[in-house]
């Protein structure tokens, strides 16, 4: 792999990329905390498709953090119905709450992991996409993809991390990171990816090897 892969990714991202509605498009002003935040929730447990839709009612009920601070349990409760475990939306009042009290969402991934029901990787994902922050946020998609690159079997966030660090540009390091979910979400799929299509084939280790899918190994349980 060499410095050209975050270029090739980008350039496939501003070409391709998917039109969310918490996104802003490569070249808008990034997207606010907020929605970064709602969608990161939803997504942790929950497909694009059916996100998209329930994300956009969501927002056109309670359009700000604030407004979701103020608004009832039950409410909440009953708008997040389907899209999975109730300590989820729980940890989404209580931490709209907490964010409302200090006066907006804290701008440092360091911060964002201290709030209710942010882990590491939410927080580097809100950091990286709405503060521009070169933060490593590492999902199942971003995870495979790097360790295909470098051809890794084993591939455990603390490898993972230091890898995506090395790629993220100072400018929009979110877009790269999106950019990387795409790719694992439509070319570099866990079996049979398409690297025919892929912008990074000349790059990957894995598609040189000539049995991609092999890495990362799948998980012993
Ligand atoms: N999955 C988790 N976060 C995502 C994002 N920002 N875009 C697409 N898929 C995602």
């Amino acid at each position: 792999m060499t410095a050209n892969t975050a270029a090739l990714l980008i350039q496939h991202y501003v070409d391709n990329f998917r039109r969310l509605p918490w996104r802003a498009a490569p070249g808008e002003p990034a997207p606010e905390p907020y929605r970064v935040w709602l969608s990161e929730v939803m997504l942790q447990q929950t497909t694009v498709a059916t996100v998209r839709p329930r994300f956009e009612r969501f927002v056109e009920r309670w359009p700000t953090i604030e407004a979701l601070a103020a608004a009832r349990h039950e409410d909440v409760l009953s708008e997040w119905a389907g899209l999975g475990y109730y300590a989820r939306a729980r940890n989404l009042i209580a931490c709209a709450r907490a964010v409302a009290e200090r006066g907006g969402f804290p701008s440092t991934s360091v911060e964002l992991r201290q709030l209710p029901g942010i882990g590491a990787y939410t927080a580097a994902a809100i950091a990286a996409i709405a503060f521009g922050e070169r933060a490593p946020a590492v999902d199942t998609n971003v995870q495979r993809v790097i360790a295909r690159l470098h051809r890794l079997r084993h591939a455990p966030r603390e490898i993972i991390e230091p890898l995506l660090l090395d790629m993220l540009p100072a400018a929009r390091p979110g877009d790269l990171i999106q950019a990387m979910m795409d790719l694992g979400a439509t070319i570099c799929r866990p079996r049979s990816p398409s690297c025919q299509e892929c912008p990074l084939r000349s790059e990957c280790a894995a598609f040189a090897s000539g049995a991609p899918a092999q890495f990362p190994a799948p998980k012993v349980k």
